[in-house]
């Protein structure tokens, strides 16, 4: 049985967390080869809110080599370059054309980030048309994404229907796929863990910076067992390795946390080894060949496109 086609978007966003990985990268490195998938940077939805060319540049070819780090094989899935395939463009205008500003006007990502401060630019209100046009292109069945996304999922499969509507059956309505991770991962201070609240332990940072984050996790001499260190050890070991650990040192923190350094460093530095083989030239390399191979797709279906709405004569 041929695979169902697969379709994520991740915009560049700095250095990552271990929250970032058991909560996002690893789900998707551990589901991505079910489905024929497309992996795809969205540097177009990142001029939103990044005005600083050099940084996009730097943070495009670090995502890139986040998510091969993490597992994901670029042989196996096409990882592209939104901006290298101008199609997206192009049906998102035709998109636009289809919806109404006041239908616009209820995305809450939308009205998050104007509540928040951020610029209300043009480009900013027509996100949802662009991320609609980023799936809809390649005909995804499934969409892997964060809760905060799922309305947007309903934005694409309501351009799909407005299209189909107004020239006939051409777009299948996706599906979200909302990621199962380990839940939320817990950070330094015990809240969520996230580069906003300065509470992180870096994925791909060195010995010395685990070691600094775990010694900074806040524990609570109230309990049994340092629930704060706990949380972050079992996403490592199994509760059955970890009840002979936390009984062996039962009361002593620091041996504990040392044993949570060491785990995350026997962890994370096979991770940390292959992210720092990568060269930026790999990377250019694989987002070229993927921004072929999903052109390619993209032309076929943009054709259909332009024969339906007049644009092709
Ligand atoms: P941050 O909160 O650090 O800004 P992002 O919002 O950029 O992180 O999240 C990127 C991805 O990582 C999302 O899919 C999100 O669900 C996941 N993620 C972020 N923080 C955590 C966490 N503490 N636990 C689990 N998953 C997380
Ligand atoms: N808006 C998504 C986010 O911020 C990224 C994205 C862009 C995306 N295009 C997409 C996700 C298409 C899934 C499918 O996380």
């Amino acid at each position: 049985m041929a695979k169902k086609r697969l379709l994520t978007g991740l915009q560049p966003s700095g250095t990552l967390h271990i929250g970032n990985y058991f909560g996002a990268l690893k789900p998707f490195a551990d589901t991505y080869h079910e489905y024929e998938s497309y992996l795809m940077i969205a540097d177009l939805h990142s001029l939103t809110t990044v005005r600083d060319g050099m940084l996009l540049r730097r943070t495009i070819i670090d995502v890139v080599k986040d998510y091969i780090a993490a597992g994901v094989d670029p042989k196996e899935a096409i990882i592209f370059k939104q901006s290298d395939v101008p199609e997206h463009t192009e049906l998102a205008w035709v998109f636009e054309c289809l919806v109404t500003v006041p239908f616009l006007m209820q995305a809450h990502a939308y009205k998050d980030k104007v509540a928040k401060g951020i610029e209300a630019s043009a480009g900013l209100f027509n996100y949802p048309m662009l991320m609609a046009a980023d799936i809809l292109l390649y005909d995804a069945e499934v969409v892997p994404v964060g809760e905060d996304q799922r309305q947007h999922i309903e934005y694409a499969r309501e351009a799909a229907n407005k299209f189909n509507l107004a020239y006939g059956e051409t777009f299948t309505p996706p599906q979200e796929m909302i990621l199962k991770g380990v839940g939320v991962v817990p950070g330094t201070d015990g809240q969520k863990m996230s580069k906003s609240y300065k509470n992180t332990i870096p994925l791909f940072g060195s010995r010395e910076e685990i070691q600094k984050a775990v010694m900074s996790i806040v524990t609570d001499s109230s309990g049994e067992r340092p629930e704060n260190v706990y949380s972050i050890h079992r996403l490592l070991k199994t509760d059955i390795e970890l009840a002979t650990l936390y009984e062996e040192h039962k009361g002593k923190y620091k041996n504990l946390k040392d044993a949570l350094i060491e785990d995350l460093d026997v962890y994370l530095s096979p991770l940390r080894d292959k992210r720092a083989n990568i060269t930026d030239e790999a990377v250019k390399q694989i987002l070229q060949d993927g921004a072929a191979r999903a052109h390619a797709q993209a032309q076929i279906k943009m054709e259909q496109v332009r024969t339906k709405i007049g644009t092709r004569l």
